[in-house]
């Protein structure tokens, strides 16, 4: 497998300069690309910030903030490290023809075994796949701001994308810490897909007056969204049980009548197989041979632990 070692990023806007801040940590050399002096000196500002807060975290020494600086090179010049990069991530503005016409550039200037990297949070990667030249070595890789903090990477290759390159992405992501995972190319990826939906739902509460914004904050913090850094969706369903959310799907269907509560087909399949979850021994997931009880254990761990932090943070807000 090819090493990595100078790594291009383009736009050091809100994710560029996180992602040069993580290369760079990550010891390796970073190219900042954006189009003025003054906004490679905004990025240069933010980095500085954040490790100067790290530094106050404990998580850095004071001493090593100009050595990670000195790895990134803050340039308006996007050909010449096109050229040298082993790996391209573009995080320039949401826009596709902006996009495009990146890759396209990217296409006839990077090395042909260069990785080229999108951090599109929507486009469809077929279609900068389409007019690079080398088409398999375009990937998306879609990371969550902050990006040096949050782990998930979504890796979303293109159609013609090659495995070479998927697994050369994803060994990527995990060498410099973070936690990658492969989907499909679809609206929304898998995150923002269901984060949006979760949006919708909070939005359409404020606007029916139902709950002011810091109400559905407080909830959602204190409720699934303490769980959900623990467990994902399934794995709340089936501690929960499949049968108790299809009967809450109806309700909500039968009194709101959106289609997004319709109960799903998912759900009632299982349910005839007898998967009812954690209290069959059998859901999404199988829980036979103890398994069920040692879920149990590591709920309890992982949530007791979270309990403490989430005390700490809100002690004041619960007793002013
Ligand atoms: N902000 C988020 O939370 C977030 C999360 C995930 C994905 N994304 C995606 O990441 C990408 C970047 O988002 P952002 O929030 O950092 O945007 P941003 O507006 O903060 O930064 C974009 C930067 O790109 C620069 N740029 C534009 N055209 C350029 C060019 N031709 N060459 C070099 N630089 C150029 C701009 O000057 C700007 O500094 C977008 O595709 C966005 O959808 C953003």
């Amino acid at each position: 497998m090819k090493q990595i070692r100078n790594v291009l990023v383009v736009g050091a806007g809100v994710m560029g300069h996180g992602f040069a801040q993580v290369f760079a940590l990550n010891d390796l050399a970073v190219f900042l690309v954006d189009q003025s002096h003054e906004l490679l000196d905004r990025g240069k500002r933010w980095i500085r910030e954040n490790l100067e807060f790290m530094v106050k975290l404990q998580l850095l020494e004071a001493d090593e903030i100009e050595d990670v600086l000195s790895r990134i090179s803050f340039t308006t010049d996007f050909e010449g490290p096109a050229k040298k990069a082993d790996y391209v991530l573009e995080a320039v503005t949401e826009d596709l023809d902006l996009k495009k016409d990146l890759f396209k550039r990217l296409g006839t200037i990077a090395g042909p075994d260069a990785i080229l990297a999108t951090n599109t949070s929507s486009y469809d990667i077929n279609e900068l796949s389409a007019v690079t030249q080398n088409p398999e070595r375009v990937i998306g890789t879609h990371w969550f701001h902050p990006p040096p903090i949050t782990p998930a990477v979504e890796i979303i290759p293109a159609d013609v994308t090659s495995q070479e390159t998927i697994d050369q992405a994803v060994a990527f992501m995990k060498r410099i810490g973070k936690f990658p995972t492969i989907c499909k190319s679809a609206p929304g990826f898998v995150a923002n897909r269901i984060q949006l939906a979760m949006a919708a739902e909070a939005l359409a509460m404020v606007e029916e007056g139902l709950a002011t914004p810091e109400e559905v904050d407080r909830v959602v913090k204190s409720s699934f969204g303490f769980r959900l850094s623990a467990f994902g969706p399934f794995e709340i369903i089936d501690q929960a049980g499949l049968d108790t959310y299809r009967a809450v799907f109806q309700y909500l269907y039968d009194k709101l009548g959106r289609e997004q509560f319709k109960p799903p087909r998912i759900l009632s399949e299982l349910i005839d197989q007898g998967r009812l979850g954690l209290k069959s021994e059998k859901g999404f997931y199988d829980h036979e041979d103890g398994a069920a009880e040692a879920l149990k254990q590591k709920r309890d761990t992982r949530l007791y632990a979270r309990l403490n932090i989430f005390r700490d943070e809100n002690q004041e807000e619960n007793h002013p």
